[in-house]
């Protein structure tokens, strides 16, 4: 018996891995956190399958139904949305299946922040503009974050910031980061990336926040923040220039540089 965490990708059902989908359709336990994972996806759990929604449980009484499944002999998918390696509260459930000595896998997933770039249309580190993507958050009831991870912290940096769960807070992100990225910088939200009712604002740290509250928009939404999302800003990468010269592509005559 074995616990398969599956990242279940952002929303639409065809995110999701070949792998998920593979280990979903085998396994006789289906426990899913039905707040934010697709209900489409469950139409995959073989003929009587047990589902479980983990939204109203607490971690007790999800390890209490790893036990029952590993007494059982049944295998268990465990659906979170998006990837598995931020945000998903596996951790906790990962040491609790090491301290009781049942066997896990973890099959990663599309991350909403992915699906918010391909819904923006955009690569979100070009040359010389942004070499990093920050993924981050700010303080929530369920969790505080570290003093050092502020928001001015991360600007300083001027990367592009995918913030999460924290469209409620808008204004103060947009407030927060105007001092290092201007008020002209390019920003937009994205409301449920992949589902068939995304929607995508564009706008600059100075309008965005005016944008949301106009469409009145909650929850399930990234704030994405910087000049790569400018998409005239930058020169093209050196990856693909003619003069370039790479180990696959080496120039007529010329060494390959490895
Ligand atoms: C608990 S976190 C889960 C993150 C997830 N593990 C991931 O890989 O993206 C939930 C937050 O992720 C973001 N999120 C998740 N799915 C999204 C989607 N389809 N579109 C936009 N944001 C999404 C929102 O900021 C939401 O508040």
């Amino acid at each position: 018996m074995t616990v398969h965490f599956i990242g279940a990708g952002p929303g639409a059902p065809d995110l999701i891995t070949v792998r998920g989908r593979a280990l979903i359709e085998r396994c006789p336990v289906c426990l899913y956190a039905g707040s934010i994972v697709p209900s489409d996806i469950l139409a995959w759990c073989p003929p009587g399958a047990r589902r479980i929604d983990t939204a109203p449980l607490d971690l007790d009484a999800i390890v209490a139904e790893f036990v029952r499944a590993h007494e059982a002999g049944e295998d268990v998918a465990r659906l979170h949305s998006g990837d598995l390696s931020v945000w998903s509260a596996m951790g906790e459930q990962l040491r609790r299946l090491d301290a009781l000595g049942i066997p896990y896998t973890i099959t990663p997933g599309v991350p909403s922040f992915a699906a918010a770039a391909a819904a923006l249309g955009r690569e979100l580190t070009v040359p010389e503009v942004a070499q990093s993507v920050v993924l981050t958050r700010t303080t929530g009831r369920a969790s505080a974050m570290p003093e050092t991870e502020t928001l001015t912290a991360f600007a300083a940096t001027r990367a592009t910031l995918a913030i999460h769960l924290s469209i409620h807070v808008v204004e103060r992100v947009a407030e927060e980061l105007i001092p290092a990225y201007g008020a002209d910088c390019p920003a937009a939200v994205v409301w449920r990336a992949s589902w068939p009712d995304e929607r995508v604002i564009r706008g600059t740290l100075g309008t965005l926040a005016g944008l949301v509250r106009a469409e009145g928009l909650e929850r399930t939404a990234l704030i994405l923040v910087g000049r790569a999302l400018d998409a005239g800003s930058f020169r093209d990468s050196a990856l693909y220039s003619t003069d370039y010269d790479r180990r696959f592509r080496p120039r007529a005559g010329g060494p390959s540089d490895g």
